[in-house]
């Protein structure tokens, strides 16, 4: 294990965000793990996986442990399912065409994410009418003050919307190594209820997809709509989408008849970030080289050399903007550091 120091951090977080890390290392095995955490106990620590859910705002005045864990083994298999166990350094989409390619069925709607495994059970990744916590049956993590392997059911894991209790009560107080999902072998389940995949796959007058299909329908829509990181740095939504009182949205609904909005129970409404940003005049703006992304009014952008404070500003404008005019605070879903 070699330790660099004040090693620049641009190529490490999908913002493209130039902060330097005042140690760095990178982890490839469970035991390198353990023995840096024996090492270094007296080291502020700050765990960096694909770095693609944060916004680096300043320098990492800390041990940046880089989890590049790798592996992909099957733990059980039937005729009909297999649980796989993947490591924590996994890319996240190359496990995706990996499980394509072997039909393995259950993570066709979460193609082309950035990121890797070991960071997607941290904000429950999804998309397209599916989110991790469906195929995921457990996943493996080590307590950083203890040193010692811990195991978390799905159950454990206290998934939400964009949300664990790796986000929660478990904040900076683990790293997780491996990840243990259950993917079908046939029968696959297939999620096309989004429109856009819907549209997609009629396009091609596909009409009994497979789990190929739909991933290839994925891709096409995240590249129509989502900036590529290795072109434009971003860290996808930056906002989650909110959750308002009923009574909330009914009012709003009065002013303006065509905001969309999805049910969340009998009491409370979601309505896209994304419409509200761009209903304030934001999409497709660019200060500097922060921006708002022309194609998705969600996601914020670095054109080239933003730093994270200007990302920052831009997103506490946008905050701003959204509470006067709707009276609702959007809360950020990437990480802040
Ligand atoms: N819309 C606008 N303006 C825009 C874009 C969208 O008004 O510029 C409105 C439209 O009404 C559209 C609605 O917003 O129908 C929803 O847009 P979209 O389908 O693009 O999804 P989203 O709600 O903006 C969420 C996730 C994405 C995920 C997509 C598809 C969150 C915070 N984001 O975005 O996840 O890919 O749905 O399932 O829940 C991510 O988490 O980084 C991410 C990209």
């Amino acid at each position: 294990m070699k330790i660099e120091y004040h090693k620049s951090l641009k190529e490490y977080n999908t913002f493209g965000i130039d902060v330097t890390a005042a140690k760095f290392v990178q982890i490839t095995s469970e035991s390198e793990l353990k023995d840096i955490l024996l090492k270094e106990v007296q080291e502020p620590l700050f765990v960096l996986s694909g770095g693609s859910n944060m916004l680096l705002t300043k320098n990492i005045d800390a041990l940046v442990l880089y989890i590049a864990i790798k592996g992909i083994s099957i733990q059980e298999e039937s005729d009909s399912f297999v649980l796989l166990s993947v490591n924590a350094g996994e890319n996240w989409h190359d496990f995706v065409q990996y499980c394509i390619k072997n039909n393995y069925g259950g993570l066709e709607n979460l193609s082309l994410i950035p990121g890797y495994v070991g960071s997607a059970p941290i904000q429950n990744i999804g998309a397209y009418g599916v989110e991790l916590k469906d195929t995921l049956v457990s996943c493996e993590a080590i307590n950083i003050t203890t040193g010692k392997k811990q195991l978390f059911s799905n159950k454990d894991c206290q998934f939400g919307y964009r949300n664990s209790i790796f986000k929660n009560e478990g904040k900076g107080k683990y790293i997780i190594t491996r990840v243990i999902f259950r993917l079908t072998k046939k029968d696959h389940i297939l999620n096309t209820s989004y429109g856009a995949i819907k549209k997609a796959l009629a396009d091609k007058g596909i009409t009994k997809p497979t789990i190929k299909d739909v991933s290839e329908a994925v891709i096409q829509i995240r590249k129509s709509k989502l900036p590529d990181p290795l072109e434009i740095g971003n860290s996808g939504s930056f906002f989650k989408n909110p959750v308002i009182s009923k009574d909330h949205f009914f009012k709003l609904q009065r002013s303006y008849p065509t905001i969309p909005f999805y049910k969340v129970d009998e009491s409370a409404m979601k309505v896209p970030a994304a419409w509200l940003i761009e209903q304030c005049g934001f999409k497709g703006k660019r200060w500097g080289d922060a921006g708002v992304h022309k194609k998705q009014a969600l996601v914020l952008v670095n054109y080239n050399n933003a730093t994270g404070k200007e990302i920052l500003d831009l997103a506490k404008r946008i905050q701003k903007a959204i509470k006067e005019k709707f009276d609702i605070f959007l809360e950020t879903e990437v990480n802040i550091i």
